[in-house]
């Protein structure tokens, strides 16, 4: 099975990924999802310990993975946050990480910084998850956003290839952004509509990545024209706890409030709307707007 390919492997970036290695792991999915949800019961991760070593704040990611390996029987070790751990006294990443691979058989971590990621795996024993390398990658929520995507466009008996997928809000900080281009340019004639503020815009390293995959790139800077048609559209937030200076000039970049109204104006009633969270949801936020929570075309949480 090609799911072979990531037998003790570390998972760093979505670029780890092929369409075949895809399909085995979401087969895998479809076929946990009963767990998942509750319904089914197996103890196959049974004696096996996950480190968890969120070093930036998380909700979801960090709860998902505790969620998904007790609900397979296995056990979970915290740390949360730099300062309650050793790095405080000046520890190397590199000591913390090859110490937790003694302690576990896998380990995720989350950290500001883009490089922490990669020095972790080169010291562990283990294999190292990424949960999101500051502004780098997060390649799991990738994979969840692909499977959300593929779900979506099955329902509608329509394929991916040829679609156009509108990218929105953060794209030069949104590493879920980052991640997701790697894995759909594994598909053929997309065309991603890269539509932020001018100041926000996704790094050349991604569109080159897109553009050499055959794809096109479409860019825009206002909100209502880089939605129109698309058959995907994917909102962020703006990343402003990386942001610095850019975040002081987001009154610059335009109305990037994704309402009600706009998705009814430009949207079309197949697209599938998608938003890795957390959004904003303060008074005068440029995100997804809560007045459209009730939009048919919100894809569903689980
Ligand atoms: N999507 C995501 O990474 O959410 P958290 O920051 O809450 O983990």
């Amino acid at each position: 099975m090609m799911m072979n390919a990531l037998h003790r492997q570390h998972i760093l970036s979505s670029d780890q990924f092929e369409l075949e290695t895809l399909d085995a792991l979401y087969s895998t999915a479809d076929m946990l999802r009963p767990v998942a949800l509750g319904r089914q019961y197996t103890r196959i991760l049974e004696g096996a310990v996950l480190a968890s070593l969120f070093f930036e704040a998380s909700t979801r990611t960090r709860l998902s993975f505790d969620a998904a390996f007790m609900r397979l029987g296995g056990a979970v070790s915290h740390t949360t946050g730099v300062e309650f751990s050793s790095l405080m006294k000046g520890e190397s990443i590199a000591d913390t990480a090859r110490v937790i691979s003694g302690y576990a058989d896998v380990m995720v971590i989350r950290h500001e910084q883009e490089n922490v990621i990669h020095e972790s795996a080169k010291a562990s024993l283990v294999p190292v998850i990424n949960g999101g390398n500051g502004a780098g990658e997060h390649p799991t929520q990738s994979l969840l956003d692909l499977y959300t995507i593929r779900s979506e466009f099955a329902k509608q008996d329509r394929m991916i290839n040829g679609a156009r997928i509108a990218l929105v809000g953060d794209l030069k900080y949104g590493r879920t952004i980052h991640s997701l281009i790697k894995l759909l340019s594994l598909y053929q004639n997309l065309t991603f509509v890269c539509t932020s503020p001018s100041h926000l815009v996704c790094p050349q390293h991604y569109i080159d990545i897109a553009e050499n995959a055959g794809h096109r790139i479409e860019v825009h800077h206002d909100l209502c024209t880089g939605i129109t048609g698309c058959d995907v559209l994917y909102a962020t937030r703006v990343q402003g706890e990386r942001a610095g200076g850019d975040i002081l000039n987001l009154e610059d970049g335009g109305d990037f409030c994704l309402t009600q109204a706009k998705l009814n104006a430009h949207c079309p009633a197949h697209c599938v709307v998608m938003h890795p969270l957390p959004r904003d949801s303060r008074l005068g936020a440029q995100d997804l707007s809560s007045d459209a929570d009730q939009d048919p075309r919100l894809a569903p949480p689980v």
